[in-house]
């Protein structure tokens, strides 16, 4: 019914970044697509970044916040380990919606739409508002070049609810494989310290991002269009039929990759990446927004939607965009 999307002021250009490890415009352009990405600054902060954009769902989808009965915050980069989302829901107004987060990194907005979803089926809930939003600048190591250049700063959401006809949510399909998790982690530090005499704890603290970039790139352009390709047969929906494909924004070159598998003409393929990055959770409902924006995705049109990442994790979903009433 809604969307809405937030980024951080302060702009990083390729070229700002050679200042900091040996990079250069040219080679992230060409093997990533990604020209620019947006970084959290002073007198910024995620949570206020995720609170705006589900405000502007709220207000595009014409709802009032008390109307809203959950708040799910698909991020891995809370500012408070014990869930962020509640945050976000005082912030909104929404006093009776149930707010939490939920974790699969680069999927993770995709987990948390399907998870709402089924709320609503259930008729338990009617309205829902899904977030995506993430910080990983504060988990990436700024001297690691591989790594380094690939990622920003961003949130998106959405507004979903119980509609009486065709469900806009067509079908979908979620997996993970904890074997080949070690390719893309952000795992905790092993540092232990004294308790008392004779016992140790475990200090809470994470390494940097860590990524086998061409093992993730090949499990990527494997998986997605495996997946993808599952869901169309399953609906027998003809590629053709699809006004729209919104793939997690990690590479131009996977976004290319999997249009062709399916023969999807580039016109059809969302892509931001250029200016944002990979904002892992937010990717896919940034694009969203902008497209809905721009007047691109227009209502009624069939989306056909990916998201991948660490876990590993990833998952398909289509769905028609209905827009407000
Ligand atoms: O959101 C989660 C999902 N994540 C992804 O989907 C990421 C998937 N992976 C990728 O997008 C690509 O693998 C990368 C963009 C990360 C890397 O592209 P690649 O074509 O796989 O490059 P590579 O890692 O094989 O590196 C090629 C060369 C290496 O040099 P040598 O060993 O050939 O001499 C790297 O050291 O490029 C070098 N390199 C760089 N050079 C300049 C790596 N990073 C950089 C850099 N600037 N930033």
């Amino acid at each position: 019914m809604g969307c809405g999307s937030a980024t951080p002021q302060q702009i990083i250009h390729n070229d700002e970044l050679s200042q900091r490890v040996e990079t250069n415009d040219e080679w992230i352009r060409t093997r990533t697509g990604i020209r620019q990405r947006r970084v959290i600054g002073e007198n910024e902060s995620l949570i206020d970044l995720a609170s705006d954009a589900a405000r502007s769902a709220i207000k595009m989808a014409k709802w009032d916040e008390k109307s809203v009965d959950l708040i799910i915050l698909a991020t891995s980069t809370p500012e408070d380990l014990f869930g962020s989302a509640p945050k976000i829901q005082s912030n909104l107004g929404a006093t009776n919606a149930v707010a939490f987060d939920l974790t699969a990194a680069c999927s993770g907005f995709l987990f948390a739409l399907v998870t709402a979803s089924q709320y609503i089926f259930s008729g338990s809930m009617k309205r829902a508002i899904v977030i995506g939003a993430d910080q990983l600048s504060k988990w990436v190591d700024w001297d690691d070049r591989k790594t380094c250049v690939l990622f920003g700063d961003g949130a998106g959401a959405v507004a979903i609810e119980a509609s009486n006809g065709d469900s806009g949510l067509i079908g979908y399909g979620l997996k993970s494989d904890g074997k080949r998790g070690e390719c893309l982690n952000l795992s905790q530090s092993n540092m232990f310290s004294d308790l008392v005499r004779g016992f140790t704890h475990q200090r809470g603290g994470y390494q940097p991002i860590n990524m086998e970039g061409k093992e993730v790139y090949k499990f990527a352009v494997k998986e997605v269009p495996i997946i993808l390709g599952e869901l169309l047969d399953r609906y027998k929906i003809e590629s053709e039929k699809l006004d729209w494909l919104l793939l997690h924004q990690a590479n131009q070159r996977i976004l290319d990759a999997v249009a062709a598998r399916f023969s999807i003409p580039s016109e059809k393929v969302l892509s931001n990446l250029e200016n944002y990055g990979n904002t892992s959770a937010a990717t896919i409902p940034l694009m969203l927004d902008e497209a809905v924006r721009n007047e691109r995705i227009k209502s009624g049109d069939l989306i056909a939607c990916s998201g991948f990442g660490a876990g590993l994790s990833w998952g398909a979903a289509l769905f028609y965009w209905q827009g407000p009433h």
